[in-house]
């Protein structure tokens, strides 16, 4: 992997060029072809990256991960930035996501993260009583999460200067859910008992948790991200009566608190039957997981939000030819409508051929060029 030079410091400080004919970088990237679709301003070709696009499908991924634990990948800028940058430069992809987890903010709140080979994420001292939650820490200074926002410095500086940078972090619901059952859940028995019985501690808990989220996501559009995704990858299992209830109020709070001007980026999976409240909280795109077509789901949140998506992950580990024929089907349903932004329905598999992946990214620019 190429390695990440140190920002330079601002140039142009002579003054001899006339301001108005300098093309910034700030221009480029904001003509970008991820950054009208975010704004559902025509574009010349749909553009098209992938959740997950670094990670273990990648050769050269796994071969830093024989040295570097997961964490400390994290928690290295230079290496987070040159997994990043290698990633979008490989696939040809239209934005870069900046290489961290979406569960980074919750050791400031007091809880204790680790990765364990191959099992996911695990929480030794998980959020069960109403005393946990209230000795939660408020996440005042962001200092501890330094090192994101200097990853985010070194590859907003490494990137083509077009390339959009997407900061992101867990939404309020899925952040709690790894909060309250210490891991992954199937049935999210913990999480569910605790917003119904104890309504109070769980409102302070999401409270907390979304003004974190603020400061946290801000913090990255300081340091030099475009947009910011929230994941929600697990608000799936809520009933909509729940989800208006326990969730939207907290993540339309994180919404509306972004900086103005930056496309917020809304994502869930399972979520057919909470299109709408999502829509209803907030977010210039809304993510489609691959359950819904793509057309309909549009339809559901209004054409006047612009949406992402939605191909089915499992699709690339098929031929490239039948690659092309689904991506074919979704750009179809999507109709030339100015804000698409081409992704899978959530992300990329471990083992996926790398080379499929960069078929789909060739195949929805060719497919797509108007
Ligand atoms: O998209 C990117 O390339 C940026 C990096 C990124 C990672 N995780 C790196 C990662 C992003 C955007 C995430 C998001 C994330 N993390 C989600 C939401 C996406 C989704 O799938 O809905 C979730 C639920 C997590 C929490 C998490 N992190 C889990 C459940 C796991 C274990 C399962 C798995 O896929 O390994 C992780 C670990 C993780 N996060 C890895 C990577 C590259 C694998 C760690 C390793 O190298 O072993």
């Amino acid at each position: 992997m190429q390695k990440v030079s140190a920002p330079a410091e601002a140039d142009d400080t002579s003054g001899t060029s006339p301001k108005n004919e300098i093309r910034s970088p700030n221009n480029e990237l904001r003509d970008s072809p991820f950054m009208r679709a975010c704004r559902r301003e025509p574009v010349t070709f749909t553009p098209v990256w992938l959740m997950r696009q670094a990670g273990r499908y990648m050769s050269e991924y796994r071969e830093l991960r024989r040295r570097v634990s997961f964490l400390d990948l994290c928690k290295t800028p230079q290496l987070a930035a040159e997994v990043t940058v290698h990633a979008a430069e490989r696939l040809g992809v239209d934005a870069a996501i900046i290489f961290a987890d979406i569960l980074l903010i919750i050791e400031p709140m007091g809880l204790d993260l680790e990765f364990a080979q191959g099992d996911g994420p695990a929480i030794r001292n998980p959020v069960r009583s109403t005393a946990d939650i209230e000795r939660l820490r408020e996440v005042d200074d962001v200092a501890a999460l330094d090192f994101v926002f200097e990853a985010i410095r070194l590859t907003r500086s490494a990137l083509r200067p077009d390339l959009p940078l997407i900061g992101f972090s867990g939404a309020p619901f899925t952040l709690a859910s790894y909060m309250i059952e210490g891991g992954g859940s199937k049935n999210y028995v913990h999480t569910k008992v605790r917003m119904r019985t104890d309504p109070g501690a769980w409102h302070a808990m999401m409270s907390l948790i979304s003004r974190g989220l603020v400061k946290y996501l801000n913090a990255q559009i300081a340091a030099g991200a475009q947009a910011v995704q929230l994941f929600d990858s697990w608000v799936g299992c809520l009933d909509p009566d729940d989800y208006r209830e326990y969730v939207l109020p907290h993540t339309r709070h994180v919404i509306q608190n972004i900086s103005p001007g930056t496309p917020v980026l809304h994502f869930g999976t399972g979520t057919a039957a909470l299109l709408e409240l999502m829509r209803e909280a907030g977010g210039d795109v809304i993510g489609l997981d691959w359950r819904v077509r793509l057309d309909q789901g549009w339809q559901r949140v209004g054409h006047d939000v612009a949406v992402m998506g939605n191909l089915d992950p499992v699709t690339l580990f098929t031929a490239p030819e039948q690659i092309r024929l689904e991506a074919r089907r979704i750009l179809d349903y999507a109709a030339g409508r100015p804000g698409h932004i081409f992704n899978l329905g959530h992300g990329i598999l471990p083992e996926t051929p790398v080379e499929n992946v960069i078929a789909l990214v060739e195949a929805v620019h060719e497919m797509s060029q108007s």
